[in-house]
């Protein structure tokens, strides 16, 4: 999943508030330098990536991010404009934005079935 949204948008705040959902009391900070953080849940691999600070692919290959990337890993990646191409297709894009209320609009884009099977499971708790 990708996280879009201006500096300050909220990305690393949702993060937390997904963790604190799946019971991860710990501190949740935006990775900025790290590039990743891992926080182990009992039943899959979660990693938070923030690419701010990203400058060349070839930091792509070096840090071995393609091996994030797979069917048992939930990857959540903040600022992913600047790996561009290298990533690979999310199942969810969420877009953060300010709302004049001083809370932030969310708007969600699902790119594969999985994704869109997210976003109706969503939907429907929504809806009750
Ligand atoms: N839904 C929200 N309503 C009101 N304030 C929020 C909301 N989400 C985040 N904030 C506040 O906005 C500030 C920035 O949040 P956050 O660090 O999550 O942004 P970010 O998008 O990760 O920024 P960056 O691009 O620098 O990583 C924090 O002070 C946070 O408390
Ligand atoms: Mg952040």
């Amino acid at each position: 999943m990708t996280l879009h949204g201006e500096l300050g948008s909220g990305k690393t705040t949702l993060v937390r508030g997904l963790l604190r959902a799946r019971g991860v009391s710990g501190p949740v900070k935006s990775p900025t330098y790290a590039l990743v953080e891992h926080y182990p849940l009992s039943s899959l691999y979660f990693y938070h990536f923030d690419f701010y600070r990203f400058v060349t692919p070839n930091e792509w290959d070096s840090a071995g991010m393609s091996d994030y990337f797979r069917d048992d890993a939930v990857c959540i990646v903040e600022w992913p404009e600047r790996v561009g191409d290298l990533l690979p297709v999310p199942d969810l894009a969420l877009s953060l934005s300010y709302a004049t209320d001083g809370g932030r609009d969310l708007v969600a884009e699902a790119f594969t079935v999985a994704g869109e099977q997210c976003l109706s499971a969503l939907a429907a708790s929504a809806t009750g």
